[in-house]
Formats: structure tokens, C-alpha cells, sequence
């Protein structure tokens, strides 16, 4: 029995990486646009970095982090996320002394140990920015603007952006005691999940997706309607921001994350196609983060996506995507005579900045023919006896299937494009 890869895992297959390449690079592209700068963090941190970042009663840290002893007995945890890994090297490497401002991203594997469905992995690739420093308005509505400048370069459509403001510290204290008071003789009838987030984690009943809860929660005070002054400012500019940028988007006062650090702005992009994990991006502001970690007090925020689920969205919504680059040539020998001298010829042509192939399994003259139109070549160089002794190969353009013979030394003048 072969071994298969872990559940909730995949291999992203060559057939399918020239996707991946796509994504990445427009990403990148309209990231640097944007002025950020790539950070590369480990892969796993310690534990503690996610359990005081994104908050001991979330699911991620309960449920869904995959966390094991070093040899030394320290706990480790392989990254659930990448905000807490990103807030804990600023503060490392005191990220504060070169700018007032730090816009960074990060792209690659995040693992989560949740139930795997369509669209939902163990470990899945996020690529995220974090904005670290401003408390402007304007800076939340950038990050907005950064998502969907890529969904549109990548051409996604209908997209949904709902946002909501889950205020501070202050104005979220007094809002979960009211939240709480409503909730309390209705307990009893909340899932057995929400029986427990009603003491650790109140504001998660919000979003919860079953009936039950769905049904006691309709008439729960909103947190909108109980902001501070500060917050509601913040947040009507975050809104004007964006009406003013012509984006489409609607408040949704029962959505507070999964994640504990948000203040303020919390936002998801939601792609129709997707069914139950319909989120290709979340993120918002998180003012204490910073310091909760150890540091002074810093406002952030960011947001980040997942790429699978961007992807699953562009095939089904039928984006084209670029055509695969085949090589540029295939070496073709007439027999196995001549191996020697065909796989010096490959090396030139690979030497010379072109990509080449040729086929070491001793097949016939039609079965490399056959493998050079399977991979998609530009050229095939065939090379015989009787044109070598005349230091001549034949050239045969895959296109228009013109072939003619070319002098071995001329033959890379040949071939450039
Ligand atoms: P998150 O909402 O937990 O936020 O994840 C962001 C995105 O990652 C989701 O919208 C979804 O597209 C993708 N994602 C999450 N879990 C899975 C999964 N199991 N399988 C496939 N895709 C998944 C965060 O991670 C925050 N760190 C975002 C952030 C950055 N907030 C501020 N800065």
C-alpha cells in the first residue's frame, strides 16, 4: 500500500504550478506597488507567541494548532497564522528604529488542524501585509484596497467586502456586558460551543453559524451601536475612505473574527463561489497586538488570504490563465550512437541561456518526437550521422513544421528568438 499524503493536505502538482506562479507574481507586483516589503519568518514559533497573540479561548488556539515538544521539552507550534510571527520579529529585530511605518508581507504555509472540507486544508498558503505604526483611518482602508487590487488584476468578480468595527478595549467591555446581560436566558438554548464561548469568549456567539444560535442572537444589541466617540470616528472615515475609492461594500454588524487582538476595523472578503469557507481574505486592525508581545504601544493593522481558496474561486469563475511555457528546444537523436555528442549539443543550447531537454531513455526517433510535442517545444534539434560528419543538425521549427539543416556553429543563432 503506497503511503498517502496527511489528511487535509495536498500536493500542488507540476501541471498546476504554473498557476501558482501566476498568483504569486501579481501578488508580489501589486504589493511592491504598494510600497511592502517581504518578511520570511519560520515556520514554527513558540507556542506561546500564538496562545497570548491570538488569544487562549480562540478556536485556532484550542482546537487547531498543531503543537509538539522540541527535544529540549520547549512547546512549539507549527504557524497557524502569520500576524503574531510578524509582530514578534518587528519587535525582535526593533522594526520601530528604521521607520515610524513598517509595511511588510509574507507569503507561504499556514497549518491549522481543522475538520478538512472543500476549500478548507490543515495546511493551506496565506500571503498577508501588516502595517505597522499608523492609527490613520486611511491605513485600514488601504489594506481593503491592497485585497481587492489583487482579486481585480487576477480577475475575480463578485466579490463581497463586509466590514464591521468591533471598537477598542474600552467601548468592547461595556458592549460584552450588555451582549452578556441579553445573552444570559438564552443560554440554554445556544450549541454547546457557544454554552462555553458565553463565559470565555461572549462576542463569538455573534458569528456562529448554527440555527439555534443564529435565531437567539437576531435581537443581540450590535457592537456599531456601542462604540466609544473614537471608534465610531475611526470607523465612519474607514467607510468615507472607501465610498470615496468607489468600492462596493456593506456593514455587517455580527462579524468579529476568529482571532482575539482585532480593535476597531474587521473586514472579510467573501467570494460567492466558495459554499461554507467562503472567506478568500480577513484581516483588520489590531492596536494592542503590539503590545500584548512586549513592545510600546504600536497601532496595526493587515489583513490576510488564502490562495487555495483564490484559486478554487478563478477556476470556477472560468479566469483565463496565462498560456504554460513550454521549452525552447528538444534535442531528438537518431540513435544511441550518437549520445555523447547530442547531450554536448544540449549543454551549448542550455549554456547559450535557452531551455532544453532531450530524452535519456534510449526511445526511437518517434517516441522523442512524440515527447517533444507532449511538453510543448519551440524547436526540435535533431541530430544524425550522416549531418554530424558535415557539422549539421536539423532544425525543425514546431510550429509551422518547417525543418532545415543548419550549421552546428550557427545553430544558437538560429535558435535565439
Ligand atoms: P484568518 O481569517 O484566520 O485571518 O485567515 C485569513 C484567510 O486565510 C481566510 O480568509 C482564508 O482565505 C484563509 N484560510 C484560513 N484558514 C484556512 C484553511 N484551513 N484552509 C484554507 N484557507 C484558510 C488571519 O489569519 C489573520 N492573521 C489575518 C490578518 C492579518 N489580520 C491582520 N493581519
Amino acid at each position: 500500500m503506497f503511503i498517502k499524503v496527511p489528511k487535509g493536505t495536498q500536493d500542488i502538482l507540476p501541471e498546476d504550478i504554473s498557476k501558482w506562479y501566476y498568483v504569486e507574481d501579481i501578488i508580489k507586483e501589486i504589493l511592491s506597488k504598494y510600497g511592502y516589503k517581504e518578511i520570511r519568518t519560520p515556520f514554527f514559533e513558540y507556542t506561546d507567541l500564538f496562545v497570548r497573540g491570538i488569544g487562549e479561548s480562540t478556536d485556532i488556539v484550542t482546537k487547531e494548532m498543531f503543537t509538539f515538544p522540541d527535544r529540549k521539552g520547549r512547546s512549539l507550534t507549527l504557524r497557524p497564522e502569520g500576524t503574531a510571527p510578524v509582530v514578534r520579529s518587528y519587535l525582535e529585530n526593533s522594526m520601530d528604529r528604521i521607520s515610524k511605518v513598517i509595511k511588510l508581507f509574507y507569503l507561504g504555509p499556514m497549518f491549522r488542524c481543522e475538520k478538512p472540507q472543500s476549500g478548507r486544508f490543515r495546511q493551506f498558503n496565506q500571503f498577508g501585509i501588516e502595517i505597522i505604526g499608523p492609527k490613520a483611518p486611511a491605513a485600514d482602508a488601504e489594506v481593503i484596497l491592497t485585497a481587492l487590487d489583487i482579486y481585480k488584476k487576477l480577475g475575480l468578480k463578485n466579490l463581497e467586502t463586509a466590514i464591521n468595527s468591533v471598537g477598542c478595549k474600552k467601548c468592547r467591555a461595556n458592549y460584552i456586558q450588555k451582549l452578556k446581560k441579553y445573552l444570559k436566558d438564552k443560554k440554554d438554548f445556544l450549541c454547546s460551543e457557544c454554552k462555553e464561548r458565553y463565559d470565555k469568549n461572549p462576542l463569538r456567539v455573534l458569528d456562529c453559524k448554527k440555527d439555534s444560535c443564529k435565531k437567539n442572537i437576531e435581537q443581540a444589541p450590535l457592537i456599531i451601536e456601542n462604540l466609544c466617540q473614537e471608534c465610531e470616528l475611526h470607523f465612519s472615515e474607514v467607510k468615507s475612505y472607501l465610498d470615496d475609492q468607489k468600492i462596493i461594500f456593506h456593514v455587517e454588524p455580527r462579524l468579529v473574527r476568529g482571532l482575539d487582538y482585532y480593535t476597531k476595523t474587521a473586514f472579510e472578503i467573501i467570494s460567492g463561489e466558495l459554499g461554507a469557507q467562503n472567506a478568500i481574505a480577513g484581516g483588520g486592525r489590531y492596536d494592542d497586538l503590539i503590545e500584548e508581545l512586549g513592545g510600546k504601544p504600536t497601532p496595526a493593522v493587515g489583513f490576510a488570504a488564502g490562495i487555495e481558496r483564490m484559486i478554487i474561486t478563478m477556476e470556477q469563475q472560468k479566469v483565463g490563465w496565462p498560456p504554460k511555457k513550454g521549452l525552447d528546444v528538444f534535442v531528438v537523436k537518431v540513435n544511441e550512437k550518437i549520445k555523447d555528442t547530442a547531450f554536448r549539443l544540449l549543454q551549448e543550447i542550455r549554456n547559450a541561456g535557452l531551455s532544453a531537454d532531450m530524452d535519456y531513455s534510449g526511445g526511437s526517433l518517434k517516441s522523442q518526437m512524440r515527447i517533444a510535442n507532449k511538453i510543448g517545444v519551440r524547436y526540435t534539434v535533431i541530430v544524425g550521422e550522416e549531418e554530424l560528419s558535415k557539422n549539421l543538425v536539423i532544425l525543425r521549427n514546431m510550429q509551422t513544421k518547417e525543418q532545415k539543416k543548419v550549421k552546428i556553429d550557427n545553430l544558437i543563432n538560429e535558435l535565439s528568438p
